[in-house]
């Protein structure tokens, strides 16, 4: 592969990027090993990302840790999930303090286990005053459910008469206050958005990776940057 990282330009760094982290499954299933074990390797890969995406000066990453339509996988997967989760930042947050970085949450933490729910809280606010990065975990999130709870928290606050807008609806979602998203990249050779982030990628970057979630590391994120800063991005114009 080519070295990617001296062929990006530092000045057009995204600022937001976000990650449909898929292929576990393929890759535990390759070794012939438990699919667990393949979101086990995918909680390792987080680490070095964080570090080369600030290295590179990227402001937010946001990542797809489990959807809405993810409760329709094995009750023994899901809680695999959940002890990883935990093992996570047990292990890590005060790596992750010490980096800058922010968590953040997206999603409803409502059907989590208590034990989940309350170490996810403890790491947004434990690292609420970071500036240097934001790592927002997407957990038990869907886009279409997403808007909907920002229309409803903005009917919460309604004057009667007003009209919902756009940035009405932009101000109530869970990225409220994170950048845009400037590139999303899919994992895994599959080429569809699975109802992520449906509303912040109307003009993102798209870039779909034949690589499976655990083998991603820093050289395929270099790569992807280096993809995103050759297309030309014209929002409608020409
Ligand atoms: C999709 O791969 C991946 C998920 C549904 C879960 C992603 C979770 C992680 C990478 C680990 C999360 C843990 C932390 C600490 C963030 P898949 O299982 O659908 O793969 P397949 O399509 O090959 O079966």
């Amino acid at each position: 592969m080519k070295n990617y990282k001296d062929l990006i330009s530092r000045n057009r760094i995204p600022r937001h990027v976000a990650i449909i982290m898929d292929g576990n499954g393929r890759w535990a299933k390759k070794k012939s090993l438990p699919r667990a074990e393949g979101h086990k390797r995918g909680a390792e890969v987080i680490e070095p990302l964080m570090d080369s995406a600030i290295e590179l000066g990227i402001k937010a990453v946001s990542l797809y840790a489990f959807s809405t339509e993810n409760w329709l996988r094995p009750q023994t997967e899901i809680f695999a999930l959940w002890r990883l989760l935990e093992y996570f930042f047990k292990t890590r947050l005060e790596k992750i303090k010490g980096r800058g970085i922010k968590i953040r949450h997206s999603g409803s933490l409502d059907k989590l286990p208590s034990g989940t729910r309350e170490i996810i809280k403890n790491a947004v606010e434990e690292t609420k005053n970071n500036k240097k990065a934001v790592l927002n975990f997407c957990l038990n999130y869907g886009g279409r459910q997403e808007i909907v709870h920002a229309v409803n928290s903005w009917l919460e606050k309604r004057k009667p008469g007003e009209p919902i807008t756009a940035s009405k609806i932009e101000k109530n979602l869970y990225t409220s206050g994170l950048p845009g998203v400037d590139l999303l990249i899919r994992t895994s050779g599959e080429s569809r958005i699975s109802n992520f982030l449906i509303w912040q990628i109307a003009y993102t970057e798209l870039v779909f990776l034949d690589v499976l979630w655990p083998d991603f590391g820093p050289s395929h994120l270099y790569r992807c940057i280096y993809e995103y800063q050759n297309r030309e991005r014209r929002y409608g114009g020409i």
